[in-house]
């Protein structure tokens, strides 16, 4: 193996979005995405049979942590033992959704991500496709960053965008086939940027679009194309302003394929048109 491959295969499972109205936003994501909720101590766990979230009380639009899950026991044992031998501080970490032995890490911007095994197998179907498939954050440090998911992590670079410097402002790695369930974008300051679920095909963009259609919730970007990954996408916001994607046809790379680059520009985000640009 000529590079870190460790997290290989490796997808975004669920994660735990923060909120000053946890309730409001908990009765959004059923409305909106289908979930069942249940209560969890003073927040919320959002079901799907494909996308799981939590949403629990703290400051607004902020992570608490996201998950993604490994193969097996083994998997994650290799991973934990690994990662710890790289110099990061491996932690345990309990969550609902992962058997015990679930570990995280912490990056240099504060994010908490965990490793784990799924502790129920998915079962049975969402009205709307849409798996829980990638997490973006903005960041001040991309470099720090690229380089702690890449070298030590174990992600895959798939796509960097670089502007007339050639300096990286936005970076995209993958952690299975799927072009990225991991981005990062060049800012001032550390935040979320968006998440996303992936579907299955155009035609389920096309039913999500009138199920939000009907429950009057704009559409606030798209329908359009990203050129990095080449999947259909729309965005919506959730009442507190976080950016909801639904994509489809997300491109698959395998491992061996090598990084390439983008210039910065609108195309580069949107084949079809205008863009949301970050920097
Ligand atoms: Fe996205």
């Amino acid at each position: 193996m000529a590079e870190n491959q460790l997290i290989w295969p490796a997808r975004l499972h669920h994660f735990a979005l923060t909120s000053e109205n946890p309730g409001v936003m908990a009765d959004w994501y059923v409305r909106a995405m289908g979930y069942e909720k249940e209560a969890h101590g003073d927040g919320w766990l959002l079901r799907g049979a494909e996308r799981h979230l939590m949403v629990l009380p703290g400051k607004k639009s902020q992570v608490a942590f996201s998950s993604y899950a490994l193969t097996d026991a083994a998997h994650l044992a290799d991973v934990a033992e690994k990662i710890a031998a790289a110099g990061c501080n491996v932690e345990t970490f309990e969550t609902p959704l992962f058997a015990d032995g679930a570990i995280s890490i912490t990056d240099h911007d504060g994010n908490v991500f965990a490793f784990g095994v799924p502790s129920q197998d998915s079962t049975g179907s969402d009205k709307l496709p849409g798996r829980l498939q990638h997490i973006v954050f903005a960041t001040p440090q991309l470099a720090e960053q690229v380089s702690f998911f890449t070298d030590t992590i174990g992600f895959r670079k798939s796509d960097t965008v670089l502007d007339g410097d050639q300096d990286p402002t936005a970076c995209f790695m993958r952690s299975d086939p799927e072009h990225h369930s991991l981005g990062l974008f060049r800012t001032t300051e550390s935040r979320l940027d968006h998440f996303c679920f992936e579907s299955t095909c155009w035609n389920d963009i096309r039913d999500w679009g009138d199920h939000f259609s009907e429950q009057r919730i704009p559409i606030v970007w798209g329908a359009g194309r990203h050129g990095a990954g080449n999947n259909l996408f729309i965005f919506v916001e959730d009442p507190d302003g976080n950016k909801v994607e639904i994509s489809a046809e997300i491109e698959l790379m395998t491992w061996e394929q090598a990084p390439r680059e983008w210039p910065h520009e609108e195309r580069t985000l949107n084949l079809w048109g205008t863009a949301w640009l970050r920097s």
